[in-house]
């Protein structure tokens, strides 16, 4: 469904001193700045797939979106969405996928959103019967029997996006691009969203390709993540995977009912004072088990509670960000 092959793209920046001046000398001698935003980014993603695509602020995830949909060229390389090349075949292209950016709408502000929704399926060419068909399914998936006739600009953020999400798939693409589809949305409505998605890539076969800094939003749907990291690719695979291998150090914390005297040596774990009552213990899970560190602790200190840490998929990340990947 998606090719890329080696995408690069860099942004070239003008740089401009404040006044009048600043401008004419900046139109005359301008100060260029080069911002290499995505570096030799290739994949491969097939039918059915939902993939999330994750990285730090400014990592060119929305730079890579913009280049899979055709909305920006590459500088290098090549794109294929389901066979086409987005800088060649822009209309075709436009029929099969549909496009979210977490800030912007499809929707004429001052009209219904039933009207809105009758002018993307015109503009589309979804036949009537399928138009009706659809905005039913629709209307019901995502809750907006209510809203369909109000003005779009009378709609809570919420409400909007539903709208959106609508819109998207009254042309039924076939592969759908989310840059941040749940910004700003309260629990539920996520929890709605999500669930629409899962739908859609369930009854349809629809691919998703989608960026969020919320990391519940793709532990629940995808499978396969790609993690980008200053325009480059630092991991493509199974989440599984990646937790399984950073769950090779555990953490252990405990808090005593006194201040702690001395630090407890061990081989295979590394103690950590937290404060006067509170200390960690990072272990690596080959050589011991939470039994034996817990035996290892009670022991030496008077311990007054025990919690035990699993790695969420944020901090992973995070370390990922911040000493790459070595495994
Ligand atoms: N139109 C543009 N002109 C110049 N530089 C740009 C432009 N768009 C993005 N950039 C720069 O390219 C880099 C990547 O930006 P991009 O928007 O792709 O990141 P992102 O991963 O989507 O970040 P975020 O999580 O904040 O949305 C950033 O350094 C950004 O400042
Ligand atoms: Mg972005």
């Amino acid at each position: 469904m998606i090719e890329a092959h080696h995408l690069s793209k860099t942004y070239t920046l003008v740089d401009k001193e404040a006044g009048l001046l600043g401008s004419i000398k900046s139109f005359f001698r301008p100060k260029k700045r080069y911002i290499p935003a995505v570096k030799n980014i290739s994949l491969s993603i097939q039918k059915g797939e939902i993939i999330g695509y994750i990285g730090s602020n400014g990592s060119g995830k929305s730079t890579t979106i913009k280049m899979l949909t055709g909305i920006l060229y590459p500088d290098e390389g090549q794109v294929l969405i389901n066979g086409l090349d987005p800088s060649k075949a822009r209309t075709a292209i436009n029929r099969q996928i549909g496009v979210l950016f977490g800030q912007k709408s499809h929707l004429r502000w001052d009209i219904p959103v039933i009207e809105s929704f009758f002018l993307h399926a015109k503009i589309y060419d979804v036949p009537d019967s399928l138009y009706q068909e659809r905005l039913k399914h629709l209307t019901k998936l995502l809750e907006l029997e209510s809203i369909l006739n109000q003005p779009v600009r009378n709609l809570s953020l919420g409400q909007r996006v539903k709208c959106e999400f609508a819109a998207i798939f009254l042309h039924q693409p076939a592969i759908v691009f989310l840059d941040e589809p749940t910004i700003g949305l309260d629990a539920s409505v996520k929890e709605l969203i999500r669930n629409f998605i899962r739908t859609m890539n369930q009854e349809f076969q629809t691919t998703f390709l989608i960026t969020s800094h919320d990391m519940q939003d793709i532990e629940s749907l995808c499978e396969r993540i790609v993690i980008i990291d200053k325009g480059q690719k630092v991991y493509d695979g199974s989440l599984t995977h990646l937790k399984k291998n950073f769950s090779k150090v555990k953490t252990i914390a405990f808090t005593t009912h006194t201040a702690i005297e001395a630090p407890l040596k061990a081989p295979h774990l590394e103690w950590k004072q937290l404060d006067s009552h509170h200390f960690e213990i990072h272990y690596q899970t080959e050589h011991l088990n939470n039994a034996q560190i817990i035996q290892l602790a009670f022991a030496q200190y008077p311990i007054e509670d025990v919690t035990m840490k699993e790695i969420t998929i944020e901090q992973i990340v995070k370390r990922i960000y911040e000493e790459g990947l070595h495994d």
